[in-house]
């Protein structure tokens, strides 16, 4: 281990850590004033969640708080990414704030701090007050007011406790998930709209980071975006052209008005007359300037004009989503990504894999889960040393949990939790990571001695 990691070079500050977000772990659904969200009306409708589970308990983290504070202590990681839950904080989206709520992320914040384990602070993980849905929710243009409202709020009240802020957590998959394939909370399924609800979250991420910089903090502010790579399928000029049009969708949708100002006229083409209503000066807004890009990378993905499409799999296998284990894929994203845009610093916010763990005797062996971080990690470092500029690596995630539309179907955890007691187990995987980690601390701080 510490030999295999030293082979690796991530520079002298690098950040290393473990994500969550706060649907996905806390429960606590109306616990001390908190409100719906859209997933806990989501859930609540049929079909909706695989295994007909709901967050209402997920891994009880807002009552176990302590514990998984000690937990990440005992893993000795350093930075802890997590997400606040708007409608914990402020019930109804706009208005009142909930005394009760904020001060629950007062004592993470406190707990880290004395623990020494840095914050990293996501504002929008996808729980977006009910309320506001009954609104028009993203489909509406105030809600991304109200959004910097509460972004500016939480600046105020955290900013300088937290080692980063995101505005949002993978706008792609709010947009077309929640509001074209409807396999996402709110469930609605209305390309134009979610169009829309793409522009909208970009300008409510421009708005926050405008309202945030108002303050004064010295807080790196950014947004984290989910990319892949988009390979044609096959070399036919049908398949090349939906590919380029699906980075287009993913990819350049977000990238190129983040940092150039402009929507890719290929994709505007192809939407017509779905394409986004945008004020004048919405796109300068939009283009603030990032004081770090955060990426969510698991796999690559194909894109073929045969629907649908099989895909081959890959010779490193696929994880229990399905989706192939393609570390390249990190690494080749990376590279394009500094060739296409002046990027600011990266983070990698998530990167991992679910696996049908088992718990035996107080162990779970999940030696596919330790081979993928060991393959992403590498691919990071290889990057690192082609000059892209990676600060920080966050492994997804410090604890199995509620995986959306899944369930608890599907586990991510680097700690296995059993949810008919909440035991939590640190697997072989979390056991590796912390040592990797350690061994990479080690080695800055004999670099500087040296
Ligand atoms: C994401 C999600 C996570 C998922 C993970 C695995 O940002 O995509 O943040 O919540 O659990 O991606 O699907």
């Amino acid at each position: 281990m510490q030999q295999e990691s030293l082979q690796y070079d991530f520079g002298p500050d690098f950040v290393w850590g473990v994500a969550t977000s706060a649907f996905q772990i806390e429960g606590a659904q109306h616990v001390d004033g908190k409100a719906d969200s859209i997933w806990d009306s989501f859930c609540r409708l049929e079909n909706t969640i695989l295994d007909g589970s709901d967050g209402s308990q997920a891994c009880q983290h807002y009552q176990r708080l302590e514990e998984d504070l000690d937990l990440l202590q005992a893993l000795k990681i350093p930075a802890y990414r997590f997400s606040i839950a708007w409608p914990r904080v402020q019930p109804l989206g706009r208005g009142a704030w909930n005394e009760a709520g904020l001060a629950f992320y007062d004592r993470l914040l406190d707990g880290l701090a004395q623990r020494g384990i840095a914050a990293h602070l996501t504002l929008y993980h996808w729980d977006l007050p009910q309320a506001l849905q009954d609104e028009g929710g993203w489909g509406v243009r105030s809600t991304a007011y109200h959004f910097a409202e509460y972004a500016k709020t939480l600046a105020q009240r955290y900013g300088a406790r937290v080692a980063s802020i995101a505005t949002h957590n993978e706008p792609w998959v709010v947009a077309v998930l929640g509001h074209e394939t409807g396999i996402f909370a709110p469930g609605l399924r209305d390309r134009k709209l979610a169009v829309q609800v793409s522009h909208h979250l970009l300008l409510s991420h421009g708005l926050a980071l405008q309202a945030m910089r108002q303050l004064g903090l010295d807080t790196p502010l950014g947004i984290v975006l989910n990319q892949s790579p988009i390979y044609p399928a096959t070399n036919s000029s049908a398949d090349l052209a939906k590919a380029k049009l699906e980075d287009g969708s993913l990819v350049r949708w977000y990238m190129q008005p983040l940092m150039q100002g402009s929507y890719p006229a290929d994709v505007l083409a192809h939407l017509g007359g779905d394409a986004p209503q945008v004020h004048d000066g919405d796109m300068q807004i939009i283009a603030q300037r990032l004081d770090f890009l955060g990426i969510n990378y698991y796999t690559r993905n194909f894109a073929s004009s045969e629907n649908p499409w099989q895909p081959t799999p890959g010779p490193l296998g696929v994880t229990a989503m399905g989706w192939e284990v393609c570390p390249d894929g990190l690494y080749e994203l990376l590279l394009r990504l500094q060739r296409d845009y002046v990027l600011p610093p990266l983070y990698i916010t998530e990167n991992g894999a679910a696996y049908d763990d088992e718990l035996v005797d107080g162990q779970v062996h999940d030696v596919a889960r330790t081979e993928y971080f060991r393959l992403h990690l590498a691919a990071v470092a290889k990057a690192i040393a082609a000059g892209v500029d990676v600060r920080a690596y966050f492994a997804w995630s410090l604890l199995d949990n509620f995986e959306w539309a899944m369930g608890y179907t599907k586990r991510f955890g680097l700690v296995h939790v059993d949810f008919a007691n909440q035991q939590r187990t640190v697997k072989d995987s979390g056991k590796w990571y912390s040592a990797f980690v350690q061994a990479q601390l080690a080695r800055t701080r004999l670099q500087a001695v040296a």
